[in-house]
């Protein structure tokens, strides 16, 4: 087990008017618990508003819960920072735009001291290599690409400070049908490589189906269904998932 999230909460509490007055709250999470097996790939799926971001901003301790543990195993999350990256929906604003790409690629390098100076265009040069891109990027500024150019470029990036644990949230869902397949058979060849642990989370279950060996149904904040993917596709339990299984299909 890399990864045990125990009963998270969180609620958002809504502020009205100059005063800030506290006008209400939003229960995101409602008793979250599960485990992240290592090597392992767990799909989440859930409607808009369901939860799935909240819990990936969560894991990546971007927020605390407002109550609930999250537990890495401490042999394999070392270094937190360098450990467990994200990769998110959107690679237009995850990019700093006046960064060229040799250096949004160097600075994991050099930040979690992964490759000497003399080896750091080495280094750069494998991870374009993982995500398919060739030296003449390194040059150029994010705003140079096209959308699954960029998210390419968050892979690396993520990949440079060789994490164990790797969340995905909605990593495909900006990009076009084409460039999709493309990205999932990505996902799925560096998780063989580079021995990675992924939490992938999508809207859509048919991509879930593609790449998980375990997922987890969420509505309303809450777990409702949880279990082998293959389980889960074949006999699905909860009226919910059957839902999202048909709205997958049309
Ligand atoms: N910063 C915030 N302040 C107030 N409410 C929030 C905030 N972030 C999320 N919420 C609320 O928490 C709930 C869960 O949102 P979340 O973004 O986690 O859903 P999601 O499952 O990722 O949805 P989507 O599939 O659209 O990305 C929603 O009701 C949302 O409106
Ligand atoms: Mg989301």
């Amino acid at each position: 087990m890399i990864l045990e999230v125990k009963n998270i909460h969180k609620d958002f509490v809504i502020e009205r008017g100059i005063l800030k007055r506290e006008a209400g709250s939003v229960r995101a999470l409602d008793g979250v618990s599960f485990r992240v097996e290592e090597f392992s790939s767990l799909g989440i799926a859930g409607e808009s508003g369901s939860g799935k971001t909240t819990l990936a901003k969560i894991i990546l301790k971007l927020m605390p819960p407002t109550s609930g543990e999250i537990i890495f195993d401490r042999a394999q999350v070392v270094n937190f920072r360098k450990d467990v990256q994200i990769i998110f929906q959107n690679p237009y604003n995850s990019l700093s735009p006046k960064m060229r790409i040799f250096d949004i690629l160097t600075e994991p390098l050099i930040i979690h001291k992964i490759a000497p100076k003399n080896l750091l265009k080495d280094k750069v040069m494998d991870l374009l290599r993982f995500v398919g891109l060739d030296e003449s990027v390194l040059d150029r500024l994010p705003i140079e690409f096209s959308g699954g150019q960029r998210q390419r470029i968050c892979i690396a990036r993520a990949l440079a400070s060789e994490p164990k644990l790797i969340v995905l949230d909605e990593p495909i869902s900006s990009l076009d049908l084409t460039i999709q397949a493309q990205m999932l058979d990505l996902f799925l060849e560096l998780k063989t490589k580079l021995k990675l642990t992924y939490i992938f989370i999508s809207h859509n279950l048919a991509v879930v189906k593609h790449i998980a060996d375990r997922v987890l149904i969420m509505q309303n904040g809450r777990i409702v269904e949880e279990g082998k993917a293959v389980d889960i596709f074949r006999a699905p339990q909860n009226p919910y998932t059957v839902a999202l299984l048909n709205a997958a299909k049309s």
